[in-house]
C-alpha cells in the first residue's frame, strides 16, 4: 500500500517533469496554460489512490496514464466552456475567451491526442483493457455533453434522465479513473467493478455538488461564474428537483422565471435572482445536499466490498474531500 502523503506528493509532482511540445505556441500555449493553472487534479489522484491499494511504489506505468486522465479532463473543459459560453474557469479567463474559439477547438483536439499517448503507456499486460476502457469512457463523455445541450431546449427533463446524463458527462470519467488505477495495480475483476461503482457514484455526487455551487457557491472560491446554469437554461439537479416539487402558483412562477430573457447583464442578474429565490423557497438546495450524502453512502458501500482498514480509509478520505467541495 502507498500512503496518503506519498499519493499527494505524486499528484503535486505529476506534471513537474513533463515537457509539452513548444511549437506552434498558438497551439500548445493553451495546453500549458490549462495544466499550469491546475484544478483539483481529482481524476489522477483517484487513479493513483486505487493503484495504491495494490502496490508499494509509483512508476511511469501508472503516472503517465494518471496524467493522461487529467489532460483529457482539461480538454473536455476547454470545449465545455465554448459550449457553455463561459468566460471564467479556475479563477481565470477560459481558453476561448483569452485566445479564440478556434484556438480552443484545436488546442482541445491536440490535448485529447496527448491524453491518449499518455494512457497508452500503461503496462503491456493490461494495455488492451485500459485502452478499451478509456475509449468507451471518452465516447460516453461526448454522449453526456450532447444530452446536456439538448436538455437546455427541454422543459420536461425527469430526474432519471438527468441522472443518466450526468452519469455520462461526469460519472464515467471518475469511474474510469478509479478502475484504471485498479487495473494497472493488478486488482481482480470483481474489485475493479466495485471500484468503478465507487467512482461512478462519487462522480454523480460531484456533479450534483457542482450544480449546487453554480447557484449557491462563492465565485472567488468556485472559480467559475455563479448562476451560469440558470442563464444557460441548463437542467441542473436543482432545476429538475424544483419542477418535481413546485405546485400551483410556485410552478407558474418557476416556469416564468426559467423563461426570462438574458439579453443584457441586468436581465441575467434578474433571472438568476428570480430562479435562485424560487429554489430557496422550494428548499431544493437542502435536497441536493441530501442526495450528495446518499450517493456518497452508495460509493462507500461499493468500496467496502474491496478493502477494509487503512486501505478503506484511503477511499473514505478521498470521498469525503470530494463531497465536501467548495470549489
Ligand atoms: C469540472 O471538473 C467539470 C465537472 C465535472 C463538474 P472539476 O471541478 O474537477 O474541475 P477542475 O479540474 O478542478 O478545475
Ligand atoms: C461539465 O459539466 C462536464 C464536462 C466537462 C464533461 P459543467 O458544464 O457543469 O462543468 P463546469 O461547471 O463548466 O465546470
Ligand atoms: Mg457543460
Ligand atoms: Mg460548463
Ligand atoms: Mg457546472
Amino acid at each position: 500500500m502507498i500512503n496518503q502523503e506519498k499519493i499527494e506528493a505524486a499528484v503535486k509532482a505529476l506534471f513537474g517533469g513533463i515537457q509539452f511540445t513548444a511549437e506552434p505556441s498558438g497551439l500548445y500555449d493553451p495546453l500549458r496554460y490549462m495544466i499550469e493553472i491546475g484544478g483539483k487534479r481529482l481524476r489522477p489522484r483517484l487513479c493513483l489512490t486505487t493503484y495504491s491499494l495494490y502496490k508499494d511504489e509509483f512508476c511511469p506505468e501508472i503516472l503517465e496514464p494518471a496524467a493522461g486522465l487529467e489532460v483529457f479532463h482539461s480538454f473536455t473543459l476547454i470545449h465545455d466552456d465554448i459550449m457553455d459560453r463561459s468566460p471564467l474557469r479556475r479563477g481565470v479567463d477560459t481558453v476561448w475567451k483569452k485566445w479564440s474559439p478556434d484556438t480552443a477547438i484545436l488546442s482541445g483536439d491536440v490535448m485529447c491526442i496527448d491524453s491518449y499517448s499518455r494512457v497508452a503507456k500503461a503496462p503491456r499486460k493490461c494495455l488492451d483493457e485500459v485502452l478499451a476502457l478509456f475509449s468507451k469512457t471518452a465516447a460516453q463523455v461526448c454522449e453526456g455533453q450532447q444530452y446536456d445541450m439538448e436538455f437546455e431546449e427541454r422543459g420536461d427533463v425527469t430526474m432519471d434522465e438527468y441522472m443518466r446524463m450526468i452519469g455520462l458527462k461526469t460519472g464515467v470519467l471518475i469511474a474510469c479513473a478509479a478502475k484504471m488505477g485498479a487495473l494497472i495495480g493488478g486488482a481482480t475483476k470483481e474489485e475493479r467493478e466495485s471500484l468503478y461503482e465507487y467512482g461512478y457514484n462519487l462522480g454523480l455526487a460531484f456533479q450534483v455538488a457542482d450544480d449546487y455551487l453554480d447557484v449557491f457557491g462563492d465565485e472567488k472560491v468556485f472559480g467559475k461564474p455563479i448562476g451560469s446554469d440558470i442563464v444557460n437554461s441548463k437542467k441542473s439537479w436543482l432545476t429538475v428537483r424544483a419542477f418535481e416539487k413546485a405546485e400551483g402558483g410556485a410552478l407558474s412562477d418557476l416556469r416564468e422565471a426559467m423563461a426570462m430573457g438574458v439579453g443584457t447583464p441586468e436581465e441575467k442578474e434578474e433571472k438568476i435572482s428570480a430562479v435562485r429565490g424560487l429554489y430557496q423557497e422550494l428548499g431544493v438546495g437542502r435536497d441536493a445536499q441530501d442526495s450528495i450524502l446518499r450517493l456518497n453512502s452508495r460509493a462507500l458501500e461499493a468500496a467496502r466490498k474491496v478493502c477494509d482498514g487503512e486501505r478503506f480509509m484511503l477511499l473514505y478520505d478521498f470521498a469525503g474531500r470530494l463531497i465536501g467541495r467548495a470549489k
